[in-house]
């Protein structure tokens, strides 16, 4: 008996990303059934019929779920170019911070941007990972720190998903440095953002999850922890750059609160990778700013493995550490900078990195998934790592409408 449904994608080769013991989930079948924006079943054309209006020949390329990229920061005003140029004379990172530049640098200029501007500066970067397969990110803010900025970014963030083909999963960094009003009382911006800021973005469900900077430079574990509980209070979810510059223990304080993810990681000591298998964090890798800021310190990538954690990469777009729009390159740069194999970084843009957003319906080929699917024109998807700017999707999907 023939099947209704909107759309057949036949004649493609399947990389699922489910893990089914195959290469990168290769599937034996070729066919792709999608209705109401979810893919229906994955079957063989010469054993079952579907009838619909639509039909796609895949001329057997390789059919992939929509990439994810689950950390970025590119909601913002200005850029730091100027600061990029004292880092090649030699300031580092932390030194530009502390003399008032780094993060508080862009908090300025995006204080002083208009919702128009910044929305105009997020598209545009956003349509730069949307060409090349990406169909869901995460957007921090953390560049206002005050109410009213705050608020302003993740409108903002919200809004990109009116302008382009792509899921925004928004998460509000408050904690992402202490302001310069706050300089001398860092505990009272953190009572602001637990007491006011976080019941705020709960009430008007701006965000999903809460993240924190837990560094030398950004929060103690112990404020962190008070963002975490508050984060919890209010049935968000929680996230933590930590472990980037120093070891401050901010993995295992985040597995407490069974963080989504711990992101950077590059000075996380390989005692505390079991906490994070135990709470089911993910390892979100962020080459970008490895290569940015010419760090030397790489993530224990071989104890991650040897304990199962499940690892995602990310472009961590922002314009400080990782001015990088781009997933692509990113995979390769995970790939040769930390020695991910092509499928663990494919993996990290799919399967894992949907895991540290709790996107339970996305980055995997399957059925009762969303139909976010690319097709790219590739012997072998290892391909996609290997070069860098070489590929773009030839079709792309979004919940099922071709675009
Ligand atoms: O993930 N580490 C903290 N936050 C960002 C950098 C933000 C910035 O430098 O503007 C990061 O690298
Ligand atoms: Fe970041």
């Amino acid at each position: 008996m023939t099947k209704q449904c909107d759309l057949v994608i036949n004649n493609v080769r399947i990389a699922s990303m489910q893990k089914n013991g195959e290469p990168y989930g290769h599937l034996t079948q070729s066919s792709v059934a999608i209705k109401n924006g979810k893919v229906l079943t994955i079957f063989d054309a010469s054993e079952e019929s579907y009838a619909s209006t639509q039909k796609y020949d895949g001329d057997n390329k390789w059919l992939l779920p929509g990439f994810i990229d689950c950390h970025t920061h590119l909601v913002f005003g200005g850029n730091r170019a100027n600061e990029f140029e004292q880092r090649l004379q030699g300031k580092t990172y932390t030194e530009i911070a502390q003399q008032g530049g780094g993060i508080q640098g862009t908090v300025n200029a995006t204080r002083e941007s208009s919702e128009q501007t910044l929305l105009e500066g997020a598209i545009k970067r956003a349509a730069r990972l949307v060409e090349e397969g990406v169909t869901s990110i995460e957007v921090k803010s953390g560049y206002g720190l005050d109410m009213q900025t705050e608020l302003k970014m993740l409108k903002v963030a919200n809004q990109i998903a009116e302008h382009l083909p792509v899921t925004i999963i928004p998460t509000y960094l408050g904690a992402h440095t202490v302001p310069k009003e706050y300089r001398d009382t860092p505990d009272d911006y953190v009572q602001f953002v637990c007491e006011q800021v976080i019941p705020a973005v709960a009430k008007q469900k701006l965000a999903q999850c809460v993240d924190v900077f837990c560094e030398s430079i950004g929060f103690s574990p112990t404020q962190c922890r008070k963002i975490f509980a508050a984060a919890k209070a209010h049935n968000l979810d929680v996230k933590a750059h930590v472990e980037q510059l120093s070891d401050l223990k901010g993995a295992k304080l985040a597995a407490e609160f069974r963080a989504l993810s711990v992101d950077h990681i590059e000075y996380l000591d390989p005692k505390d990778i079991p906490a994070l298998k135990q709470s089911g964090t993910v390892a979100v890798l962020l080459p970008g700013a490895f290569y940015y800021l010419s760090e030397k310190q790489k993530p224990p990538v071989a104890e991650l493995r040897a304990n199962k954690v499940p690892i995602a990469i990310a472009t961590d777009l922002n314009p400080g550490s990782s001015p990088i729009a781009s997933i692509l390159t990113i995979m390769n740069m995970a790939s040769v900078l930390f020695g991910l194999t092509p499928e663990e970084a494919l993996y990290g843009v799919t399967m894992n990195a949907a895991k540290a957003l709790n996107l339970t319906n996305k980055g995997q080929v399957k059925a009762g998934m969303d139909a976010d699917l690319c097709l790219w024109d590739i012997e072998q998807p290892a391909e996609l790592v290997y070069g860098i700017n070489q590929h773009r999707p030839s079709a792309k999907w979004f919940a099922g409408r071709e675009c």
